[in-house]
């Protein structure tokens, strides 16, 4: 199931529960002047996406598809509203752009922006300020921050388990650190805790999480906290399965 909820300010959560999945996917739409996507789902929820998205604006005026990251949840349907939006343009990291964008046979070459840390795109009220974040998860993991509401997007750092409401205000920070042990996406504290420390000093006021509801300024310090005090990182398991001789001993 498919539903969609205005957050803040003319930023849409379009969030997808599959049938027996751990967790929710979540797409971001930013209804402005130059409207953007941020994150697309996987290939196979593209019509669910494109439904949601046709309740606030036709998904052909599309400015720019944002990935987060090079993984199927973040881009898997980029080429399809890139050949819906004629005019969009396709965001990652200069990174995901050199990397995979640029590099592999997708239909989106040749309209592609790659973005460093500190760079910015303008779409009217709202201003894209992109946030280098290697290794919180992939080597080209980025974030994005809207100053104009005050909303962090974090791809999947701030996890949260289950189908959660567009806004959570509940500490779920010991169910977000239990779940990145089983699954095992982060190899090491300490990359993670650095980006923490960063984007907590820009006193955000939503962080529009991908996987689980939007968090509230209010609830964010209880997620930093776990973060800091928590064990969080990959300890030989895989998405719950223990890898043989992986496991680390403390
Ligand atoms: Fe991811
Ligand atoms: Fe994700």
């Amino acid at each position: 199931m498919t539903r969609i909820d205005e957050i803040v300010g003319g930023i849409y959560r379009i969030s997808t529960m599959p049938k027996d999945s751990p967790i929710s996917f979540n797409q971001f739409l930013i209804a402005d002047e130059h409207p953007a996507l941020i994150h697309t789902g996987m290939a196979a929820m593209y019509e669910d996406v494109c439904r949601a998205i046709r309740l606030v604006l036709d998904p052909a005026r599309l400015a720019y598809i944002i990935l987060l990251h090079f993984e199927g949840d973040e881009c898997g349907g980029m080429e399809r509203f890139m050949a819906q939006a004629r005019d969009a343009r396709i965001v990652g990291c200069e990174l995901s752009a050199a990397l995979n964008l640029n590099s592999f046979d997708f239909a989106c070459q040749n309209r592609v922006i790659g973005k460093r840390d500190g760079e910015v795109i303008d779409l009217g009220r709202h201003a894209l300020r992109f946030l280098e974040t290697p290794h919180v998860h992939h080597w080209d993991s980025m974030m994005i921050w809207d100053e104009s509401t005050r909303s962090l997007f974090p791809a999947d750092l701030f996890i949260q388990p289950g189908d959660q409401p567009p806004v959570i205000r509940e500490n779920l920070g010991s169910a977000m650190c239990e779940l990145y042990r089983h699954a095992g996406i982060f190899a090491h504290e300490e990359p993670v805790r650095r980006v923490v420390d960063r984007v907590e000093r820009m006193r955000p006021e939503w962080v529009h999480a991908m996987h689980g509801g939007t968090l509230t300024g209010q609830v964010f310090a209880s997620f930093t906290d776990a973060l800091r005090e928590q064990p969080f990182a990959f300890n030989g398991e895989l998405r719950g399965r223990v890898l043989a001789g992986q496991q680390v001993v403390a």
